[in-house]
């Protein structure tokens, strides 16, 4: 199976790229980071791993690497599409806990690389679905990104994007099959997992149940290596239940 994952250099996308490559050593992994340097050196030198500079602002720029296209082209078995990428904070903006925090450039951050970054990449990808064995897709979401799950509030920007990436998903979900069946598209809840991302959170974390990156890759390699087109369509907790959109 040929695996893309965007966002490689996050502790989430990262730790799944060595699960994949544990499990199937010769077998290409495409990874996509923003600064290829801040991939673990354990994905960076292995030998079956290709790596793309790419930013989730921008389409993805294949013509400047044909050893991708043509990997892609030759895969025959089943590809399959993560991606791993988000934000949630930087230096200068951090979740919001009422409306009078509310940032329009934060609102457009947010939904860029959680949302608008994973539409760019199928755009870009989708065309070397066709004549796979079983083209999985995945978006790494979040349960706050559940419109009925929502009981706390807060966390603007990056709810909203998540919702609007579940929406995406979704949307994508009628479309692909359509084109290059059989797919299974799906939105994947990882669990609360220790990473710069969920960092400045760890108190209140305490009194959550919080998975290491590894542990968080054993639980969504399972949940996408059991996927099925009868999956497509479905927003998956970590440990393989149904959450509600
Ligand atoms: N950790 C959790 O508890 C948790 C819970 C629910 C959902 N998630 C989701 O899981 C996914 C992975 O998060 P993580 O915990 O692994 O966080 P992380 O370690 O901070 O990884 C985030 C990844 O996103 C990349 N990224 C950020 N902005 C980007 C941009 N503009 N263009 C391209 N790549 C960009 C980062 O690249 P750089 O290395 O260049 O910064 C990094 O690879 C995210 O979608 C997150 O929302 C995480």
């Amino acid at each position: 199976m040929t695996v893309i994952i965007a966002g490689v250099s996050g502790a989430i996308g990262g730790a799944l790229a060595e699960r994949y490559l544990a499990e199937q050593p010769s077998e290409p992994l495409i990874g996509l980071a923003r600064k290829v340097e801040n991939v673990s050196g354990r994905v960076r030198e292995h030998p079956a791993v290709h790596l793309v500079e790419w930013q989730a602002e921008h389409p993805l720029d294949l013509v400047s690497h044909p050893e991708v296209r043509s990997l892609l082209a030759s895969a025959q078995g089943d590809l399959s599409l993560i991606y791993a990428a988000g934000w949630l904070h930087d230096d200068t903006a951090s979740p919001e806990k009422r409306v009078e925090d509310i940032q329009p450039d934060t609102m457009l951050q947010a939904y860029q690389v959680n949302c608008v970054g994973f539409a760019l990449l199928v755009q870009a990808l989708s065309p070397w679905f066709k004549g796979k064995r079983l083209s999985r897709v995945a978006a790494v979401s979040a349960k706050v990104g559940s419109i009925q799950d929502n009981r706390l509030g807060g966390w603007y920007a990056y709810r909203c994007s998540k919702a609007a990436l579940n929406m995406l998903a979704k949307n994508l979900s009628v479309e692909l099959p359509r084109k290059y069946a059989p797919v299974a598209c799906v939105a994947l809840h990882p669990g609360t997992t220790h990473s710069a991302l969920s960092e400045p959170f760890s108190q209140s974390l305490a009194k959550l149940t919080v998975h290491e990156p590894g542990a968080t890759a054993d639980n969504l390699f399972n949940v996408l290596a059991n996927l099925t087109e009868e999956d497509n369509g479905r927003f998956i907790n970590w440990d393989g239940r149904d959450l509600p959109w």
